[in-house]
C-alpha cells in the first residue's frame, strides 16, 4: 500500500495503483477540487468562522468525516435543502449519510450523543457513526464543575460554554478519566464511578460550594444504558482512519473551534482546552502528519468575532459593531451568546498560518461587510513603540497592542450581484472586494481559493474550481 506522504509515482504525474491519486492525476487542471485524499477544514481565528457551510460541502465529497478535537462546546449548523440541522457534537458528515468518526481527541458526552442521533432519526437520517474507544467521556461533575469554577473566577470567568468539556480534559491529563471504553462495560464503569463519583462530590461539595442532584446510581444506570446504547460504534480510529487513507479514500478532518483559542497558542487562560490546530488531528487521532498534510483550508471570516472572555485588539463598539453583529447574526449557535466584533487582523492570522501551515485560504461572510463604507485590517500591532507582526506570546503584551490599520474602501455585494457571483465567479467580484481579498492573500501568502458570499449553499465562487 503506497502511503500519502512519500513521494510516490504519481507525484510525478505517473498514475499508480491509489484511487485518489489516479484521479489526480487525470483531472490535473482541476489539481484543488475533488481530488485530495485529505483536506482538513481549520477555524483561524476565534471559532465561530462559518466552517459548517464548507464543512458541509466538503463532506458531500468525502467518504470519511473525522472529528478529533472539543467536544460539545463547538455548534455547527449544517442546512440541506429545507431541513436546518445544529451539531454541537457528531462530525458534520451524518447529515450526509457519510461513514462519521470521533477520534479520541474528543471528549464525548454521551447524553448529547444520544440527543443528536435521535433528533436525526427523526429527520429521517440513520447515522454511521464510529467511536473511538479511548474518548474522554463528559460525566455529570464537569457540567458542576464548569460551572463551578466560572462562578468562583467571578469577573475573570473565561466565559466557557459550560458544556464540561475543560473538565473533562483535565481528567484527562490527571489519568482519572473515564473513556468510552469504560462506558460499554458495567465492571470497568463501577469500578471507575467508586473513585471518581466520591470524589467530585467531595470537591463540588467542599470547594466549590456545588450540590449533586445525582446519586452515583443514577449516573451508573443512565451511563451504562448509553454505553450499551452505542456499544456497537466502537472502533479503533486510528487504524480506520489509517487504513482508509492508505486504500486512497477521501477524509475530510472537521476541525472544531478556532486557533486563537489553542490551549497553548491562543490567549490563554481565556482558551479552549484542546489544541483547535492542523497538528492536533495527529494525535487526536493517531495518524502522522506525513499523511494528512496535503490540504488544509484556512476559513478566515471577513471580519473578526470572539464570544467569551479574553483578548481582541481590534475590537470594536457601538453603532459600526451592533451592524456587523445583527449582519452576521453574530449569536453563538451553542450559547445564543451575542458575539463580540472587530476588524480583519493579520497578526492574528500569521500566527494562525505559521501554526496550522494552511494550503489556502476560505473567506467567508464577506457579504457581511457589504454597506460599510469604509474597511479596516490591522496589519501590525505597536507594543510600546515596536511593530509586532505576529500575535505576541501572552496577554501582557496583547493587552498593550495598538493596532495599526490599513484602509480600504467599502463594497457591496447585493442579490443581484450574488446571481453574478454565482454565474461568473471571482471575476464579477466589485473591484473594492478583490483589493480587499488581495490584500490578505499577499500578506499571508497563501491562495485565498473559496469566497463565501451568503448563506446559502451555492453562495460561494473560487478563482479555479468551486468547494460547494
Ligand atoms: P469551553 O471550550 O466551553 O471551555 O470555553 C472556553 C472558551 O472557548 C470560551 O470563551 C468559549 O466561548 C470558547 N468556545 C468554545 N467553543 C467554541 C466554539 O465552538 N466557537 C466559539 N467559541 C468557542
Ligand atoms: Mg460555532
Amino acid at each position: 500500500m503506497i502511503g500519502f506522504g512519500e513521494h510516490t509515482a504519481e507525484d510525478r504525474g505517473v498514475a499508480g495503483s491509489n484511487p485518489a491519486s489516479l484521479i489526480l492525476f487525470l483531472n490535473s487542471s482541476h489539481l484543488i477540487l475533488k481530488v485530495m485524499s485529505s483536506t482538513m477544514v481549520i477555524g483561524s481565528q476565534f471559532g465561530d468562522e462559518g466552517k459548517g457551510k464548507l464543512v458541509d460541502c466538503l463532506a458531500e465529497q468525502s467518504d470519511y468525516v473525522v472529528r478529533y478535537q472539543g467536544g460539545n462546546n463547538a455548534g455547527h449548523t449544517v442546512v440541506v435543502k429545507d431541513k436546518v440541522f445544529k451539531l454541537h457534537l457528531l462530525p458534520s458528515g451524518v447529515v450526509r449519510k457519510k461513514r462519521s468518526l470521533i477520534g479520541t481527541g474528543v471528549s464525548l458526552d454521551p447524553r448529547v450523543l444520544k440527543q443528536e442521533i435521535d433528533g436525526l432519526k427523526e429527520k429521517g437520517i440513520k447515522v454511521n457513526l464510529g467511536i473511538d474507544p479511548r474518548c474522554q467521556i463528559i460525566m455529570p461533575w464537569h457540567n458542576v464543575i464548569d460551572i463551578g469554577k466560572e462562578e468562583a473566577l467571578k469577573e475573570k470567568n473565561i466565559g466557557t460554554t459550560r458544556r464540561g468539556v475543560g473538565p473533562c480534559y483535565a481528567d484527562r491529563a490527571s489519568r482519572i478519566g473515564i473513556r468510552f471504553d469504560d462506558l460499554v462495560d458495567e465492571k470497568r464503569l463501577k469500578e471507575k464511578l467508586d473513585f471518581n463519583y466520591p470524589y467530585y462530590k467531595n470537591v463540588c461539595e467542599k470547594i466549590l460550594n456545588k450540590h449533586f442532584d445525582f446519586t452515583q446510581e443514577e449516573v451508573f444506570k443512565q451511563y451504562s444504558a448509553l454505553g450499551k446504547e452505542f456499544k456497537e460504534m466502537l472502533t479503533d480510529v486510528s487504524l480506520e482512519v489509517n487504513e482508509c487513507l492508505d486504500k486512497g479514500k477521501k477524509v475530510l478532518f472537521e476541525g472544531a473551534q478556532g486557533t486563537l483559542l489553542d490551549n497553548d497558542f491562543g490567549t490563554y487562560p481565556f482558551v479552549t482546552s484542546s489544541h483547535p490546530t492542523s497538528g492536533a488531528a495527529t494525535t487526536g487521532i493517531g495518524i502522522s502528519p506525513q499523511k494528512i498534510s496535503e490540504r488544509i483550508i484556512g476559513i478566515v471570516k471577513a471580519y473578526t468575532t470572539r464570544v467569551g472572555s479574553g483578548p481582541f485588539p481590534t475590537e470594536i463598539s457601538g453603532e459600526e459593531a451592533d451592524f456587523l453583529r445583527n449582519a452576521g447574526n453574530e449569536f453563538g449557535t451553542t450559547t445564543g451568546r451575542a458575539r463580540r466584533v472587530g476588524w480583519l487582523d493579520l497578526p492574528m492570522l500569521r500566527m494562525s498560518n505559521r501554526l496550522n501551515g494552511f494550503t489556502e485560504i476560505a473567506i467567508t461572510k464577506l457579504d457581511v461587510l457589504s454597506g460599510i463604507k469604509k474597511l479596516l485590517i490591522a496589519d501590525y500591532y505597536l507594543i510600546e513603540g515596536k511593530k509586532f507582526f505576529d500575535f505576541p506570546y501572552a496577554n501582557h503584551l496583547v493587552a498593550k497592542a495598538v493596532p495599526h490599520y490599513s484602509e480600504f474602501k467599502g463594497f457591496s455585494i447585493n442579490k443581484e450581484q450574488q446571481k453574478e457571483l454565482k454565474e461568473k465567479g471571482y471575476s464579477a467580484l466589485d473591484e473594492h472586494a478583490k483589493k480587499y481579498l488581495e490584500f490578505i492573500e499577499k500578506e499571508l501568502n497563501v491562495p485565498i481559493k473559496t469566497v463565501s458570499f451568503g448563506a446559502e449553499r451555492d453562495d460561494t465562487c473560487s478563482k479555479d474550481s468551486k468547494i460547494c
